[in-house]
Parts: structure tokens; sequence; C-alpha cells
């Protein structure tokens, strides 16, 4: 029999089991007609803050977007109009493009440093020794779900003077010592791509802060600058976030808790069968809400790729090139890289979602196991 092909995401599971709160928040929406903003939007804001501990919650078109517009924040919290080449954010470069496109777009510099080769996190020490008199803020990413070493990013930036401002596009609801991610900075940024632990059916995203006069002046600027209605006070975009993408938000809401623990226990899963490999090393738990299960593979990652994916199984490589090594961030500034390339080389991304079964947990680990013990 033909083996179904077992997705790296699987989201037809998910909507099913939400089906009906999902269709019963998107179904009042065709009485209203409020399709931009509105109700729907102000309820999941309200909501999404309080469940990570934050006063204000914005929800804006993609994560994307909320990067740009929380570093355009961040400059006028240092009393800028705008950022400049000479302003440095250090970022890591083993991430989703988006981080580094972000801080391009504000027209401030990146600054790629390493990363711990454990946590694939930003390497707090990497951190410290890029702080140039140039260095505006720090930008760490809380990578396939797991959190960055925030107490130890955080000390560094209040000693320097310095902002932070969190990527938490792969994390909603990762925690450290019971204080969830995008809770530590001066902002927090999410993303609801689908396949995101809380993910839309579109692109949205959101940003989070305790600041109001930030808070107020990211309102605005998601909606053309208008601090009244028809009046701009400055240069804004449209990306707002629409009533359809919050209603389906704030049906997955209610259960993100349920939904991250399914992930943890898929994850538990995977690696009570994974750890006794050699080849392989499991990702660190603490704290982790595995947006990605991704492991480290020493030796021959890629025939391991093409292997599973031969017998139906998506793995994937999360991210196969440094952000530092792309032409679009030929104007970057990079440190010495020694961990970041290795990780390159050595990630691989298994299915892991809320509603993986058992069987197919351990037919990719038997396939794992097949592929270290023969030669194939
Ligand atoms: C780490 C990281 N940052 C930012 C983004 C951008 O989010 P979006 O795709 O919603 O624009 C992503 C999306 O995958 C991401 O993984």
């Amino acid at each position: 029999m033909k083996k179904d092909r077992i997705e790296i995401c699987d989201l037809k599971r998910e909507y099913d089991f939400l089906k009906k709160e999902i269709l019963s928040q998107i179904q009042p929406l065709f009485k209203t007609h409020h399709w931009v903003l509105g109700e729907k939007l102000a309820e999941f804001e309200k909501k999404a803050a309080r469940f990570l501990g934050c006063r204000y919650a914005l929800g804006v078109s993609s994560g994307t977007d909320a990067l740009v517009l929380a570093l355009q924040a961040l400059a006028k919290k240092l009393k800028k109009k705008t950022l400049s080449s000479r302003d440095e954010i250090i970022t890591t470069p083993f991430t989703f493009i988006a981080t580094g496109e972000a801080i391009l777009r504000v027209g401030a510099r990146p600054v790629f440093v390493d990363i711990d080769p454990q946590t694939f996190n930003l390497d707090p020490l990497a951190v410290k020794k890029a702080i140039s008199k140039n260095t505006v803020g720090i930008l760490p990413v809380h990578l396939y779900g797991l959190p960055a070493d925030m107490k130890a990013i955080m000390d560094i930036a209040k000693v320097k003077g310095i902002l932070v401002v969190e990527d938490c596009a792969q994390s909603f609801g990762a925690e450290i010592n019971g204080r969830k991610t995008g809770s530590f900075g001066l902002l927090g940024c999410f993303s609801f791509f689908p396949s995101k632990n809380l993910g839309a059916y579109g692109d949205g995203g959101m940003v989070v802060t305790n600041d109001y006069s930030l808070f107020k002046y990211l309102k605005a600027l998601r909606n053309h600058g208008q601090t009244k209605p028809y009046r701009a006070e400055f240069l804004g975009y449209n990306c707002r976030l629409d009533s359809f993408q919050a209603a389906v938000l704030l049906a997955k809401l209610k259960h993100i808790n349920y939904l991250n623990s399914l992930r943890k226990k898929k994850a538990a899963c995977f690696n009570q069968r994974l750890s006794h490999l050699k080849q392989i090393v499991v990702p660190p738990s603490a704290g982790h809400i595995y947006h990605l299960y991704t492991i480290k593979v020493s030796s021959r990652r890629d025939g391991l790729l093409k292997f599973l994916n031969k017998h139906q199984i998506e793995a994937r490589v999360y991210y196969p090139y440094l952000l530092s090594r792309m032409r679009a961030f030929r104007s970057a500034k990079a440190a010495s890289l020694r961990n970041a390339p290795k990780a390159c080389r050595q990630v691989l991304s298994l299915p892991l979602y809320p509603f993986i079964k058992t069987e197919e947990i351990n037919y990719i680990c038997d396939r794992i196991e097949q592929f270290f013990s023969s030669k194939v």
C-alpha cells in the first residue's frame, strides 16, 4: 500500500479540531461587514496582550511588517526621525530573511553575530563583543520556538543602554520562568503566518509593548499615520490586520496552551526515540514550544534528508543559507561566525504539529534508525 506523505505541518487536522469555533467567530462578520480593523480585532488584541503579559498589542498585516514598524518605533524612542546606515542593530544571521530585511528596510545596518551551537539562538557573548558606539538595538530571534537567552541579552542591553526588539515570529506562547517571549524587550513582534503555532488563514502579525506612547505611535503608523480620521501626522503604512484573520486567531488563541502542550508531548516522543542515536542531537527542551522540531545531524545530513523525502516524509532545512552570505545583505556587518555556518550544514526539521499521530512519529524515527544502521 502506498504510504501517505507526512507533511512538515498539517493544518487540515487543526482545522478539523477547531472548525466549529472558527466558523462561529467568522459568522457574525457577515452581519457587521466590519472587515478591516473593527471589534474582532480589538477583542483579539486585548486577549493576546493579556495572554502575553503585555499592556498593548497591535495587529498588523504580517510578521515582517511587525518588525518594520517596531524598528521605526525604536527610532522614535531614540528621538530619531529615521535610522541611518550608521545605526547598527545586532542580530543573528541564522534566521528567516525577514529579520535582517526589516533592519535594512528602516535604513539601519544589520550586524550579524554568531549563535550558540546548542540553542541556535544569539550567543550573548558575541552580542556583547559586537557592541560599538553606533549600536542602537539588539534583535534576538526565538528560533524554532525556543526562547533566546533573554536574561543575558537584557542584562547586556541595560548596562550599555541599548534597546531590544524581540522577533517572536516562531515563539507564540514560549516562556522563560513563566514570562512569555515578547514581553522582555521594548517591543515584541509576532507572525501569524498560517503554519505558525498561532496561525491565521492568510498573512498576519502583531507588535506588543508596555510603552503607551509607542503603542499610540504604532497604531497611527499601521493606518497611514492617521492620529484622527483623515489626518496624517506622519508618513505611515497600510498594514492593518483584518477582522477575518482576527476572528480565526481568536478561536485559536483560546486553545493555544493546549495546542502548544500537544507539540511538547510529540517532541518528547521524538526525543525518546532519537536520543540514543550518536549522529543526532535532539533540541533543548526548556521553554521550547516547538514551532519546528529541529535536530542536529552530525554526519550525512543531506543523505538523511533525501532518504526521508524518498519515504514520503517532508523533512526540511531551516535555514540552508546565512543572511550574512546573501547579496541582499551585502551592506551588513558580520562578526566572525563559526557556529552559524555549521548549523546550516547540520540542522534538519522533522514533521511536528499538534495532531501528528504517534504511528507517524514512529514511522519517521524507524526510517531515521534505518538510515543510520545501513549504508543507504
Ligand atoms: C524568524 C522570523 N521572523 C520574521 C518572519 C516574518 O513573518 P511573516 O512571514 O509573517 O512576514 C518569519 C516568518 O517566517 C520568521 O520565521
